[in-house]
């Protein structure tokens, strides 16, 4: 039967985004048990939650609180937007929350791109942003990094002027390249008459913000998520905040439950326990040192400087294999040995691997395993 009377043209024109693997299929794969693999291509935790999260989802599967499980959950996550407040310094009318930051890029999408509208992307960086806004039918226009990965400002305000753009997500740090979004660039951006929306993922690891900016900019939305400091990956629970003028249409386009009791629950706990995550971060960023130095003395590997919780590794060719045969080759010799890493079939990013910072015994088993394989 012809699907063409019902099917989205652009839909069935569309190729599925590449998530990663669930650890126990590639675990069956691989014919590795689960436990023993190295999971360093998603940018998690290594950690895990606090125990004050644990407990507290503990109390929600015990039968005193499993009741809990059967009702909906808050539609406006009022508790956990007053713990936000608290920890953003921004007010709780501002701030929405999402399962996972990826809701809030695609409810942020639904308020702007109409078909045929224009957003800006600055490649290489997050793949969600084009993946999600092709959903929308919108045209996606590139702006490209420079050759150290920084954004190039100038050509950003003339292709914003010459397409008319409505849109533009910047992460801070940029995923996969880690490098930093200098403010005097956002400053410059806030002027040209688009929502910028800037990622900040990785903000815990890297400690600079702009969310003190929303409050006189209107056209200004900053993101966050519990998925990397706060190991709560598994839980999809993001937030972001907006303009008040803004962030009312937010309301109106969200679906209503859209963010898990569980979720609400565990990132509540989180905000209660920051000593825990806090002690976290500062392991990851001390082993990111570690790990970017150690990277830089094996031969034909350069790390890139990194303010987030991954090093990008440049791979450079042999006389007898090229960049890109090399760095595919590390993620498969990796693989084999039970160590994941991100590998990214992309133009200007196919001759790197991206490597997530772990515990500093699964940093030691991917180095050493690097050292044998470069
Ligand atoms: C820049 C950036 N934004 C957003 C996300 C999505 O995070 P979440 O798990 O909150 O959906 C990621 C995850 O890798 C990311 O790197």
């Amino acid at each position: 039967m012809s699907l063409a009377p019902f099917l989205r043209a652009d839909i069935d024109a569309l190729e599925a985004y590449t998530p990663i693997m669930p650890l126990d299929v590639l675990a069956a794969r691989l014919g590795i048990p689960a436990d023993h693999l190295v999971k360093l291509d998603a940018n998690e935790n290594p950690y895990g939650p606090s125990v004050a999260v644990r407990e507290a989802l503990a109390e929600l599967a015990s039968p005193a609180g499993a009741l809990r499980n059967a009702i909906y959950p808050d539609p406006e996550s009022g508790m956990l937007r007053e713990a936000l407040a608290h920890y953003t310094g921004q007010p709780a009318s501002r701030i929405v929350c999402g399962a996972g930051s990826d809701e809030l890029i695609d409810l942020t999408m639904r308020l702007c791109l109409t078909p045929g509208a224009v957003m800006l992307d600055c490649p290489p960086t997050f793949g969600v942003y084009a993946f999600d806004a092709a959903l929308y039918g919108a045209r996606v226009i590139d702006v490209p990094r420079d050759a150290a990965f920084d954004i190039d400002v100038a050509a950003i305000e003339a292709a914003a002027r010459q397409w008319q753009a409505r849109l533009l997500f910047l992460p801070a740090p940029n995923n996969p390249t880690g490098n930093p979004l200098a403010r005097t660039a956002i400053l410059r951006l806030l002027k040209l008459p688009l929502l910028l929306v800037i990622d900040e993922a990785y903000y815990e690891f890297a400690g600079e913000t702009v969310v003190d900016l929303v409050a006189d900019h209107p056209n200004l939305v900053v993101l966050r998520t519990f998925s990397k400091w706060a190991g709560l990956a598994g839980l999809r629970v993001g937030y972001g905040i907006w303009h008040e003028s803004v962030v009312r249409h937010l309301w109106k386009i969200k679906q209503p439950y859209n963010v898990n009791v569980a979720a609400q629950i565990a990132a509540v706990a989180a905000l209660g326990d920051l000593d825990y995550q806090r002690q976290c971060v500062s392991r990851i960023t001390a082993e990111r040192e570690r790990v970017h130095a150690e990277l830089a003395h094996i031969p034909g590997l350069t790390p890139l400087p990194s303010a987030a919780n991954f090093v990008l590794c440049r791979v450079s060719a042999t006389a007898s294999a090229t960049a890109v045969a090399r760095a595919a080759g590390l993620r498969d010799g990796l693989m084999h040995r039970g160590i994941l890493i991100r590998y990214f079939r992309k133009p200007r990013l196919d001759d790197h691997i991206r490597i997530t910072i772990g515990t500093p015994e699964q940093n030691d088993r991917v180095l050493a395993a690097l050292r044998e394989l470069a």
